[in-house]
């Protein structure tokens, strides 16, 4: 089930807190990085906050500039981005801004809650109950059947931590604000529970005036899963062969759109590989491939007999940084290949997803 590509977005002080515990929110950002979140929320088909945020800051959630919105107008896209809430309570301010501004606005929430969020909302939003428990897949999915393919979600803390605990974040954009709140009833950013293991990767930082803004990527992604997913699909395509391994492969932009994908024996040509035969759609010159994954179902090759060049040296000079592969190539044609290792001691970052090892395995059955 497709996901939209979900962006956790907040600011915090030096000591990890999103806001005091006064009656008014607490200003963590500097003007130029409110201007700079205006960019993302007009960059974006949704923005989701906890109904605690809707309570305890009753924000507009809006795009500020003028001509941000009118770039979106022009690109056949509503003004404002379609603002999202869940609440297990329905316990909703008739009155808050968030229903009276912007476009339009649902509310995701329980069996339990469904009839008290309708009385409150009346027809300003659509209520959408999960079950008697929210689902955050269902969430997921429902948004991306309903158009979305990227999501803000703007807190609070308990809403970051859920998307965080269960790998459903695909980036946290962090703004750390040189103040301390050093109050320990204040909502904090994260809390308590179980986190992926392991580092999340630094993707970016950013002096704005006097607060820095820190991109991170969790080391795995919910689109990780998704695109090698549809690389092992595309391994079950390729035509069989006793000589060769069937192998899919997809390449996707560091926004997440794909921008190609390939797989073993395609077309007229009988000795392809699956990311030779991707990574030949893309003009070599093409700026994405910088910031690119490739998906393979299969490590890529290091040496090969039918082309001068191996997949990992195509990858490599494509300039591609990143790859996600399932299965490790086994010794039936060439021993000893270490394509990841290859790739890994030229500075790319090689993940490999063994859950997937089995769906990349099953075309090349015959093989093993
Ligand atoms: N600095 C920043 O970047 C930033 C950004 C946003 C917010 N904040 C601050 O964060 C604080 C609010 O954070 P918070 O953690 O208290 O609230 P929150 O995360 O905004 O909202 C929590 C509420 O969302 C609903 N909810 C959460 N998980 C749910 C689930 N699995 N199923 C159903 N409903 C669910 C519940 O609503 P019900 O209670 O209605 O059931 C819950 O009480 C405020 O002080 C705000 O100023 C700061």
């Amino acid at each position: 089930m497709p996901y939209p590509y979900v962006l956790l977005s907040a600011a915090v002080s030096l000591d990890g807190y999103l806001d005091d515990t006064g009656k008014d929110r607490l200003l963590l950002s500097s003007p130029a990085d409110f201007d700079r979140v205006d960019e993302v929320r007009a960059s974006v088909d949704a923005i989701l906050i906890g109904a605690g945020t809707i309570r305890a800051d009753n924000p507009r959630l809006l795009v500020n500039s003028p001509d941000r919105r009118a770039a979106r107008r022009a690109e056949g896209r509503p003004e404002y981005p379609l603002k999202v809430t869940v609440t297990a309570s329905g316990d909703l301010d008739p009155d808050a801004n968030f229903w009276h501004t912007g476009d339009k606005k649902l509310v995701y929430t329980t069996d339990g809650g469904a009839a008290r969020a309708r009385t409150a909302v009346r027809d300003t939003a659509d209520v959408v109950p999960l079950g008697p428990e929210l689902d955050w897949h269902r969430l997921l999915a429902d948004l991306h059947a309903r158009g979305v393919r990227r999501l803000m979600v703007e807190g609070g803390g308990t809403i970051h931590t859920q998307l965080l605990q269960r790998g459903l974040a695909d980036e946290l954009q962090l703004v750390l604000a040189p103040l301390f709140v050093g109050d320990p009833k204040a909502p904090r950013l994260f809390g308590p529970g179980t986190y992926e293991p392991g580092r999340l990767t630094l993707v970016d930082t950013r002096q704005i005036e006097d607060v820095v803004l820190m991109t991170y990527r969790p080391a795995v992604t919910p689109a990780d899963h998704h695109w090698l997913s549809l690389a092992c699909d595309l391994a079950a395509l390729c035509p069989p062969s006793e000589t060769a391994f069937s192998v899919g492969a997809v390449v996707v932009a560091a926004d997440g759109t794909e921008i190609a994908r390939g797989h073993s024996r395609e077309g007229d040509d009988t000795v392809v590989h699956a990311e030779e035969a991707a990574l030949a759609k893309l003009d070599p010159a093409d700026p994405r491939l910088a910031g690119a994954t490739v998906y393979s179902s299969l490590e890529p090759c290091a040496r090969r007999a039918s082309r001068p060049a191996p997949c990992a040296r195509l990858i490599l000079d494509a300039g591609v940084r990143r790859v996600v592969t399932a299965w490790i190539e086994p010794d039936t044609f060439v021993q000893d290949a270490d394509g990841n290792g290859l790739l890994r001691d030229a500075g790319v970052e090689v993940l490999l997803l063994d859950e997937y090892e089995g769906r990349a395995k099953a075309p090349n059955g015959h093989l093993l």
